[in-house]
């Protein structure tokens, strides 16, 4: 048995959730400036949104043995993900139950125990107090279980992706992915064994509000003209032939590929319709950056025929996963939105590595050292520009009388998109219905008095 303490709404001088008519600030078409821009807004977000719903906050592979952890957040929470003593992975709060400050103050690494730096608590990796320097100075029983460290009370994976959420009245993490988890599956399933291994990241931190990178995640209308550099440099490679991005140098809309919204404001871009169905189709939409072309000569040297096939390995799968609020799949990368403040976010992009399941033997170093590689084309010459576009929106949301921001791209277009059975809906690539969509679901947690807790061994 744990012990589970409720969060009522928070006694803030703005009054919890009503501060604002929501369906005035969100509309069908629009929605108000102040979304981005308000704190008291992003400080309702911190506990309905990155509290009220699933979150993602680290991969199985980072902590692979007992006694494992890696520091991350829930919103502005700091947290030590760990996998305690008997295998469990927790996601503790990193916050002393004495005075508060921050129990572990590296990264990561392999601890049975977290000795407070300011007055040397000391707790065990279940979250439990295990003693307190001088003991005899209190005269209250310590083991009172409101001294052990708080927890997330609810922490899922879903194949190796470890979300974490403070409503005990959210659905079951698969439940919750619903149509995107065979999405998931499709991007994991391409690897050998059907597993990556997460590795370090790339990491930019940007002056714009976390929910621009989240409506920019599916977006194909920007990329011939916010990612021109690039797009450029892919044609010079591509010939007759669409590689990489250039597929969207003419009217995205008339390729085959396509953007699916699967709900609960998840979604996903297609692009694998235009891949070539061949070994080397993949990487050929991959190779379109100046010195793929050496590596490619390299691994036919190495690998003879099976060059192409361990090549598809290398590059990105060209799909973008977004699961609401903060995660994406994107290429071969993991993708994580995290926000600080109002008006400032960290995008964090984790390399992956493949596994060798018998198939591959040497080859798979050399796969894995292609895979970092990747982080060459969109991560370092398209993130910039995308990140670029958040901070200049952020600066243009400041004239406070020009109040809209408009997502309306596709509305009203008969037989443009899609309803299907299972509740999805299908669009063009360029289409904005997966904003509109994911701001219904913004504007149900915003709405909502969710019914969260944090929990503390007994
Ligand atoms: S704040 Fe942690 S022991 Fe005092
Ligand atoms: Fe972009």
């Amino acid at each position: 048995m744990t012990v589970l303490e409720k969060i009522g709404p928070p006694p803030s001088r703005f009054g919890g959730t009503v501060l604002y008519d929501w369906d005035y600030l969100v509309q069908e078409d629009r929605a108000h400036r102040l979304i981005y821009t308000d704190p008291a807004i992003f400080e309702v977000e911190m506990t309905n949104i990155f509290g009220g719903t699933w979150t993602y906050l680290a991969h199985e592979s980072e902590i692979p043995h007992e006694n494992d952890f890696i520091t991350r957040r829930l919103g502005l929470r700091p947290l030590i993900v760990v996998r305690d003593a008997t295998g469990k992975i927790r996601a503790l709060y990193n916050r002393c139950t004495h005075r508060g400050t921050t129990l572990c103050r590296w990264d990561k690494g392999n601890a049975k125990s977290f000795q407070c730096p300011y007055h040397g608590w000391n707790f065990l990796n279940n979250g439990k107090l295990r003693g307190v320097p001088w003991p005899e100075g209190y005269a209250e029983d310590m083991r009172d279980p409101k001294y052990n460290i708080a927890q997330v009370p609810r922490v899922e994976s879903y194949r190796g992706f470890i979300f974490g959420t403070l409503n005990l009245d959210a659905l079951p993490l698969t439940q919750h992915l619903g149509p995107i988890a065979p999405i998931i599956d499709e991007w994991l399933d391409r690897n050998p064994g059907g597993k990556v291994v997460v590795c370090e990241a790339n990491r930019f931190r940007f002056k714009g509000n976390w929910k621009l990178a989240y409506d920019n995640s599916c977006d194909g209308y920007h990329v011939a003209y916010s990612h021109r550099s690039l797009l450029e440099t892919e044609n010079r490679f591509a010939g007759e032939n669409a590689k990489g991005m250039a597929y969207y140098r003419n009217s995205p809309d008339t390729q085959p590929m396509y953007m699916r919204y699967t709900g609960h404001g998840n979604h996903f871009k297609d692009k694998r319709p235009n891949l070539e169905k061949r070994p080397g189709g993949l990487w050929a939409l991959e190779s379109a950056h100046p010195g793929m072309e050496h590596y490619e000569a390299e691994f036919i040297r190495r690998y003879g025929d099976r060059a192409f096939e361990l090549l598809d390995l290398a590059g990105s799968e060209p799909v973008n996963i977004n699961v609401f609020p903060n995660f994406s799949l994107l290429g071969n990368h993991i993708q994580v939105f995290e926000p600080i403040s109002v008006g400032e976010t960290n995008a964090i992009w984790y390399g992956t590595m493949i596994v060798d399941d018998g198939r591959l033997g040497d080859a798979v170093g050399d796969i894995n050292t292609l895979r970092m590689r990747t982080q060459e084309g969109f991560p370092n010459f398209g993130e910039v520009d995308d990140v670029a576009n958040f901070e200049q929106i952020q600066r243009g949301l400041m004239a406070l009388e020009d109040e809209w921001v408009y997502m309306h791209r596709g509305l009203g277009i008969p037989d443009r998109i899609k309803q299907h059975e299972d509740g999805s809906i299908t669009a063009p690539a360029t289409d904005e219905v997966f904003m509109r969509e994911h701001f219904k679901e913004w504007k149900r947690l915003m709405k909502a008095r969710p019914n969260l807790a944090i929990q503390r061994e007994p």
